[in-house]
């Protein structure tokens, strides 16, 4: 970023969100902090906070410094220590803020525990939280197991509540890249409406009713690409059945005359509860189990606007704090380790240090 980018954000005053937005007494602003949360999140006022956005210690699954959470001996008693930082995550979001967790399962005795909805239902029973959804990560890379009795864990979850229906929320934002690069990039994207030409071939349509099919085929397709439209189907005479069941209608009187119709579906690709992301892994990272900043990247989009707050209770390497002073929001972490909060801070660091000079 060259110099009169600053000037002109500063001009534009883009800049000023950073100080404008800080709540009365609100004791962190673009930190990371060495503690435990249990301590360190009381002192944040309550409503202040507009996304907390975490994956908490798995219980049993790594021994972290100072006997943080996850390495309780009993089920009960690790679901316990996390709904109570959920309560304090409950008080200090804003009304229009959400919570997103993401848990990890673990197999106890060849069985697996489904830890993550254990948490959720506790959660859901024992604070004032709705449930918005349950978004399945999909793990492009998992860890290469060798299970003669059962297949290779791929998933996680990611539990997005909130504790008004006031929430804010920016769908259009959600995977809008993505979405994007599948209609006009991919190869699924190019080889739109491709099957429909050797179908009209096949069929007994008249020589100049092929042309005339593969002509506004050409052109329906060429609308998907641009853009203008999401998607169609095309139903040729003698291949396809009738539209409507065969009743008369505008379609079939198509068919009839034509030999071919096309029907063009309008609106956005859906948005469904999944995401695709490759597990990460950072170079001299001491963090052992980091999770991917895409993921992170998608939820701010989808759930906070410019200069809004995002607490990690959890902050591991620094992963949200990278993505949220990444995209312009103020973010506050947490950490009982103070190997992994130097980390943090030397890797925003290098993002800052790109981000501004
Ligand atoms: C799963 S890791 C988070 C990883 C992070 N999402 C990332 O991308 O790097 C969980 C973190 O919680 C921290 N932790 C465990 N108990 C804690 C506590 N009581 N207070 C603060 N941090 C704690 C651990 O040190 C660990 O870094």
């Amino acid at each position: 970023m060259d110099k009169n980018w600053i000037m002109e954000k500063i001009k534009n005053q883009d800049l000023d969100i950073y100080s404008t937005n800080r709540p009365p007494n609100m004791p962190f602003w673009n930190e990371i902090v060495c503690g435990d949360t249990a301590d360190l999140i009381k002192s944040i006022p309550s409503d202040s906070v507009d996304l907390i956005i975490t994956s908490p210690p798995y219980f049993q699954q790594r021994e972290y410094d100072n006997g943080g959470i996850g390495n309780e001996k009993k089920l009960g008693d690790y679901i316990f220590a996390l709904i109570k930082i959920f309560r304090e995550c409950v008080r200090i979001i804003k009304p229009t803020g959400s919570i997103v967790f993401n848990i990890g399962d673990k197999y106890e005795d060849a069985s697996l525990l489904l830890m993550p909805y254990r948490f959720a239902i506790a959660a859901t029973e024992q604070c004032e939280v709705t449930l918005v959804n349950n978004i399945t990560w999909i793990k492009s890379n998992p860890t290469p197991r060798q299970f003669k009795r059962r297949l290779v864990s791929s998933t996680e979850p990611f539990f997005h509540f909130v504790k008004s229906q006031n929430y804010k929320y920016f769908l259009d934002k959600f995977l809008k890249s993505v979405n994007q690069l599948k209609v006009n990039e991919n190869g699924a994207g190019r080889n739109i409406g491709k099957k429909y030409f050797s179908l009209i071939e096949q069929s007994g349509l008249t020589q100049e009713q092929k042309e005339k099919a593969k002509s506004a085929l050409e052109n329906v397709i060429r609308e998907v690409h641009s853009g203008e439209i999401q998607g169609f189907r095309m139903k040729i005479r003698g291949i396809h059945s009738e539209p409507f069941g065969g009743q008369e209608g505008g379609r079939k009187i198509q068919l009839d005359k034509n030999g071919f119709t096309i029907i063009r579906i309008y609106g956005n690709p859906l948005k469904k509860d999944v995401i695709n992301a490759p597990v990460e892994s950072l170079k001299n990272c001491p963090h052992p189990a980091i999770y991917p900043v895409k993921i992170v990247e998608e939820f701010l989009k989808l759930l906070t606007q410019k200069g809004d707050i995002v607490l990690d209770p959890f902050i591991g390497s620094g992963s949200t704090a990278v993505v949220a002073s990444q995209n312009e929001r103020v973010y506050i972490g947490f950490d009982i380790s103070m190997e992994y909060c130097l980390y943090a801070q030397k890797r925003l660091g290098i993002v800052q240090h790109k981000l501004f000079i």
